[in-house]
């Protein structure tokens, strides 16, 4: 847990783009000074190298494989990374950031020039996450399934720390990436012809002004639901066993997923925007038997929601991104009868979700808030426990998560339970929150 002092100069530059608070109705920020940005990528070269941190290892006891998968063309494609209980441990590491246009997105996504993202690409390109990838599936057992949806400015693969350490415990995880324009980048492609020369259309950030943003923002959350069932449909297709082609032409056989899923047993988990998402995507579809918002974004949640979700649903919430408004927003979905859930983590910040958070030093990553107080590692086995145990409450496994029941009642040093009985005695660090209006 030192920092090294390389590690730290070649993450400074890396971490930038995802903690640059911007808000919601910025234009892009171009205001970097030519010249700091510069001396920041100076040193970045100087320090010569990609960072040493990496992403975290499941905790479970199965190994983890990894692969792309793409149903249909065009801007109506399904796309999704799927993370699976595996055969064995020894095929390659799968490759974080696979193309070098989403490290364009994300220069596009702070506002800085696309050779930034060249640099981005330079430093980050070959970093690998640990999952086996194309590995063949573990044969043998039905898993349940988890469609996780991805916040604003990023892309199916940069919530491998969760991904992965879901599917150790014994879950499918479907990680889509959304063609809403709230990735960062993404691709399609046109048709079949375009599939076999690799001839990729890519998609980027959309840019969204500020009269625009309750309408845009809306309709987004909207589409996101839906590609959220879209995939869902797709995985249980082929889980059926209807013959549907993978357009990227991997290694991994789609057919060993036939009889693989449990059709029952369905959740829908998703960070900041995709944490509105989970909302909206329970809301229309049934399927989903309950929902695990991290840190939801509330801004484009619609109030109609609020006593339209039957499933049990459950908060969990950084320290300091949720204002006291958006917490209210919350409170609403708790009606009679229904199952809600609420925790905080202590000293974790919004980005304590996304891989981000463990390919920086510390003394960077908390300075740019990619990292909070709380170690990393510590805030995503919260994470990932306390959805564990409410996963098996609800989907009704028969595993040993419940060990876990008192994390999605709080109880631990490192959560604050949830919800207030009144809004009024929120817990401070609650409170002191300023996340209403940043994005993401
Ligand atoms: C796909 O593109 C067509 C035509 O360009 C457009 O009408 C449609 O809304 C798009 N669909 C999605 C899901 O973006
Ligand atoms: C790639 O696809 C685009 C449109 O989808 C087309 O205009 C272009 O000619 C294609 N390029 C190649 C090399 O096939
Ligand atoms: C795995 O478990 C160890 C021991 O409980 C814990 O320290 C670590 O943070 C966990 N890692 C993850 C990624 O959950």
């Amino acid at each position: 847990m030192v920092p090294r002092k390389l590690h730290v100069l070649s993450c400074l530059f890396c971490c930038l783009p995802l903690v640059r608070p911007f808000h919601w109705q910025d234009p892009p920020p171009f205001d970097f000074g030519s010249s700091a940005w510069f001396h920041k990528i100076q040193s970045v070269m100087s320090a010569a190298g990609p960072g040493h941190s990496h992403i975290p290892k499941g905790n479970g006891s199965y190994p983890v494989g990894c692969t792309d998968l793409m149903f249909g063309y065009a801007n109506e494609s399904a796309f999704l990374r799927l993370y699976y209980p595996a055969q064995d441990q020894d095929h390659l590491d799968t490759v974080w950031i696979p193309n070098k246009e989403y490290f364009f997105g994300l220069s596009k996504f702070i506002g800085t020039p696309q050779f930034v993202g060249n640099i981005l690409h330079f430093l980050y390109g070959s970093k690998t996450t640990p999952a086996s990838w194309n590995s063949p599936l573990r044969t043998g057992e039905k898993y349940p399934l988890i469609v996780f949806s991805h916040g604003l400015g990023a892309f199916r693969t940069i919530y491998s720390a969760i991904g992965i350490g879901l599917a150790s415990y014994g879950f499918i995880v479907a990680a889509v990436e959304h063609r809403d324009g709230s990735a960062s980048a993404s691709y399609y492609f046109e048709d079949q012809a375009a599939a076999k020369a690799e001839n990729r259309t890519w998609l980027y950030l959309k840019m969204v002004k500020q009269e625009e943003a309750e309408k845009v923002r809306k309709q987004q959350v909207r589409q996101r639901a839906k590609e959220c069932s879209q995939a869902l449909s797709a995985i249980l297709d082929i889980g059926h066993g209807s013959p549907k082609e993978n357009i990227l032409g991997s290694d991994f056989d789609v057919r060993q997923l036939k009889d693989a899923i449990d059709g029952d047993k369905i959740a829908v988990i998703g960070h900041s925007f995709g944490g509105a998402t989970v909302i909206h995507a329970l809301s229309e579809d049934q399927r989903f038997k309950c929902g695990v918002a991290l840190d939801p974004w509330m801004f484009p949640v619609s109030e109609e929601l609020y006593s339209q979700i039957p499933q049990p649903l459950f908060f969990i919430n950084s320290a300091q991104f949720q204002s006291p408004k958006d917490i209210m927003k919350m409170k609403r979905f708790y009606q009679p009868g229904k199952e809600r859930k609420m925790i905080a983590i202590k000293g974790s910040v919004h980005q304590n979700f996304a891989d981000f958070t463990f390919v920086t030093g510390k003394i960077i990553g908390t300075k740019l808030t990619l990292k909070g107080e709380i170690d990393s590692c510590v805030a995503i086995d919260l994470t990932n426990k306390a959805s564990l145990a409410f996963l098996q409450r609800h989907l009704g496994l028969h595993k040993d998560f419940n060990q876990w029941d008192s994390l999605v009642e709080g109880n631990d040093k490192n959560l604050i339970p949830g919800p207030p009985s009144d809004v009024v005695t929120l817990s401070p660090t609650l409170q002191s929150s300023p996340g209403s209006h940043t994005q993401n």
